[in-house]
């Protein structure tokens, strides 16, 4: 199945990128894998005609919003995010309207309605310098995640208005799953991601995003991590860093939509070319101003 992968990729003059959380199998098929930022800006930059994202659909659909060009394979259609989809475009036109003085901030988790209604779009990796960025005097609207938005309040001080979405895989992280691997482990280090609850975040050394994450271990002297955030992380962690030992915080964190994507549903999308995930255009217009606007940052 690798094989034909690889025979019809280059036939197809595709390329396949892949997000931290995806399959280990899928990973390692993947020309490259990624955070969203990082996924974002490969999307951005790629001259590949095909563009098989192995994700969810926010995320092919921001590769859509930068390619129109291009085909955008998401192997699985299903493969959404449940907090992306607790906020609608004309939600956020309704919540505007509460806050007309507020600067819109969009995490990346959302629809390209959601970007296309949103000032300027974040990602875990860039949120708190993003908001740092912005004109000090005027207030923050945030979507759709409550807990990425307290944090990112926390951190920089900021008055920001919060949507009430969130993760359900990381919520289910609770505190007690750190305080056993801590007590089990006294000289981990403890990194989660800031969707996490604030319960959670007050328990880790580092908050970061999965790209974060990668870096950390790569880069610090640490051997042993607790990581508070999705399993499929661990695949890549463990591959790059073989000398050193990494604990998931809760074996249960698992996204069920991430793991929708398969090595055979990948062969099918390139062997049918489908299924496709395009942005009408007046609409790819408009939220590509938001995630453009970060990516200039
Ligand atoms: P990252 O941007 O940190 O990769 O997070 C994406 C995501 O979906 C987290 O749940
Ligand atoms: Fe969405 Fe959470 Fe899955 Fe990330 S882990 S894609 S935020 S449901």
């Amino acid at each position: 199945m690798v094989d034909e992968i690889t025979r019809l990729k280059k036939e197809r003059k595709a390329t396949i990128v892949a997000h931290n959380y995806q399959l280990p199998e899928v990973q390692d098929i993947a020309d490259f894998v990624g955070d969203s930022l990082e996924l974002s800006r490969k999307a951005a930059k790629t001259d590949a005609e095909v563009i098989v994202f192995c994700g969810v659909h926010f995320m092919a659909e921001t590769a859509a919003i930068f390619s129109p060009g291009k085909t955008v394979l998401l192997p699985d259609l299903e493969a959404g995010c449940p907090m992306a989809d607790t906020i609608t475009g004309e939600d956020l036109r309704r919540e505007k309207e509460k806050y007309p003085q507020a600067t819109v901030v969009c995490y990346i988790n959302s629809t390209a309605e959601v970007k296309a209604e949103s000032h300027i779009c974040c990602t875990s990796s860039n949120a708190v310098n993003l908001i740092n960025s912005l004109d000090k005097d005027r207030e923050v609207l945030f979507v759709p995640d409550k807990y990425l938005g307290s944090y990112v309040a926390s951190v920089t001080g900021r008055k920001i208005y919060l949507w009430a979405g969130f993760c359900p895989i990381h919520v289910a992280i609770e505190p007690h799953h750190i305080l056993e691997q801590k007590e089990r482990f006294p000289q981990a280090k403890v990194l989660v991601h800031p969707e996490c609850t604030p319960q959670v975040i007050a328990l880790a050394d580092e908050v970061l995003s999965t790209g974060g994450m990668i870096k950390y271990a790569r880069e610090s002297q640490e051997k042993l991590l607790i990581i508070g955030t999705e399993v499929g992380i661990l695949h890549r962690l463990k591959k790059e860093n073989p000398h050193k030992t990494f604990i998931p915080a809760s074996e249960e964190a698992i996204c069920p939509n991430m793991k929708k994507i398969t090595l055979e549903k990948v062969l099918a999308s390139l062997e049918t070319m489908e299924p496709r995930v395009t942005v009408p255009e007046d609409l790819r217009v408009k939220a590509k101003r938001a995630v453009d606007r970060m990516l200039a940052l």
